[in-house]
């Protein structure tokens, strides 16, 4: 398995340009089983968890090609089956997402259990009860889910808690179920609205996406259109951390500031310096850290994706912070690994952390848990005294593309072996 061996203390110049959003890219790219003809979408991140996603239509008989200019044409007129690979499908979580526009335009849809990841049993009874309240049966048997419907209707739905990727879900299904759905207490995220402005170019009736009430009038079928993915806003994040913990002088470009306003926020009150542009970043040496206390929080709060990264930064704060991630219950236990290189955290309960800084890193061999730690452990050994070697980058590779060559381009010592 590919290693990434880091050598610390190095500032970093220049300019990273920011890819497209794979939360974003996951949801539209699946959303094109809903459409008739063929879709062109530009801006996809060549990212591990795309390729999987691209193999998992392929299966199902959705023709998919790229052209001169890395645009997808994706055409999913010919599908010839509605159950997804089981291995396939245990290997991307957002797999699930695929039952909502399978089941509204096949009436059926075969979804194997989505493989949790180590940030949290992902539960997925939002989605099925979201989907049996628009007239789906499901059945759960040898660890896969059973869909099947006579006819998707609208229906109002209440969601028990926020959920992104089911408030996805619901909106595929709904937008060509018969009749209306009116969605609430919906997740908010900005992939929300960019998925639904996509629908809508297809010819979808969708209101309010990007507030906790969405309306769908359901339609026929849609047609295929085209589209370029939205910035990812997380990578946008993880960079400025990158930046300010390096102590360098950076531009992070090709990104909307405006998706990040609480986290930018939280550095501000940090102290960390930034010139803030209308789309770009820059960040500027910042000599000290302050603590902050942090709660992640569905959009528009600080996002969840960049508390691990925001829990190093802390490391370097002069001070106490309270890092609490009430969203998933697997995302602190990256921590111990910031402790084996010098960080001083202590896990009050699976949601809170204790970080005291300033702490003074040392470079140390460790596994990548899961993406988001993975990366926070790349920041951490840029900044560690001496040589870090992150084992299981397969996970960082699921969401940063091209990564050592892009922190290379900054300067970065760093490389794969
Ligand atoms: C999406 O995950 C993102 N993934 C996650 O990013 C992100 O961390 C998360 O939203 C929160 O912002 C994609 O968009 C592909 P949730 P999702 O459903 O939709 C519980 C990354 O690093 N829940 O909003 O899976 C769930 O357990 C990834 O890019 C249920 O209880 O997250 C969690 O506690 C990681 N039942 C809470 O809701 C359900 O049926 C919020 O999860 C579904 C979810």
């Amino acid at each position: 398995m590919k290693q990434y061996i880091i050598k610390g203390g190095n500032k970093l110049s220049g300019e990273i340009k920011v890819k497209g959003a794979k939360n974003s890219a996951l949801k539209i790219i699946a959303s094109t089983i809903l459409t008739k003809g063929e879709n062109k979408i530009s801006n996809v991140p060549q990212i591990n968890d795309i390729k999987k996603m691209m193999d998992i239509l392929k299966d199902l008989g959705v023709n998919i090609k790229k052209n001169q200019s890395g645009s997808f044409l994706i055409n999913t007129d010919n599908i010839s089956k509605t159950d997804i690979d089981e291995k396939k499908g245990k290997d991307l979580r957002a797999s699930i997402i695929l039952s909502g526009p399978l089941l509204a335009r096949f009436k059926k849809a075969t979804i194997p259990y989505p493989g949790g990841c180590l940030i949290g049993k992902r539960p997925i009874d939002i989605f099925i009860n979201g989907l049996q309240s628009l007239g789906a049966h499901c059945e759960e048997k040898n660890n896969k889910y059973y869909f099947t419907t006579k006819q998707l209707h609208g229906a109002i739905f209440v969601f028990p808690k926020i959920s992104v990727t089911a408030t996805e879900t619901m909106i595929m299904a709904a937008s060509i179920a018969e009749g209306t759905t009116v969605l609430k207490n919906t997740a908010q995220e900005p992939e929300i609205i960019e998925l639904a402005k996509y629908l809508n170019k297809c010819g979808a009736k969708i209101k309010g996406a990007g507030t906790s009430i969405i309306t769908i009038k359901g339609v026929k079928r849609l047609l295929a259109n085209k589209t370029k993915i939205m910035p990812d806003r997380i990578e946008v994040g993880t960079f400025v951390i990158m930046g300010l913990l390096t102590k360098s002088a950076i531009k992070i470009s090709n990104c909307l500031p405006e998706h990040l306003e609480t986290f930018l926020l939280m550095i501000k009150k940090a102290g960390g310096k930034l010139e803030i542009g209308k789309n770009f970043i820059k960040t500027l040496p910042t000599k000290k850290f302050n603590p902050v206390n942090i709660i992640t929080h569905e959009y528009p709060g600080f996002a969840t994706d960049l508390q691990a990264p925001f829990t190093l930064l802390m490391t370097q704060a002069e001070g106490n912070s309270l890092i609490h991630d009430p969203i998933f219950n697997g995302r602190l236990f990256f921590t111990d690994k910031l402790n084996q290189m010098g960080a001083d955290i202590i896990m009050c309960d699976p949601h809170r952390a204790i970080v005291k800084g300033p702490t003074h890193l040392f470079g140390k061999n460790v596994d990548s848990p899961d993406l988001r730690a993975g990366i926070t452990l790349v920041l951490a050994g840029l900044i560690a005294q001496g040589t870090t070697t992150i084992g299981n980058t397969y996970q960082i590779e699921r969401g940063y593309e091209n990564i050592i060559q892009r922190l290379k381009n900054l300067g970065a010592k760093i490389y794969a072996k």
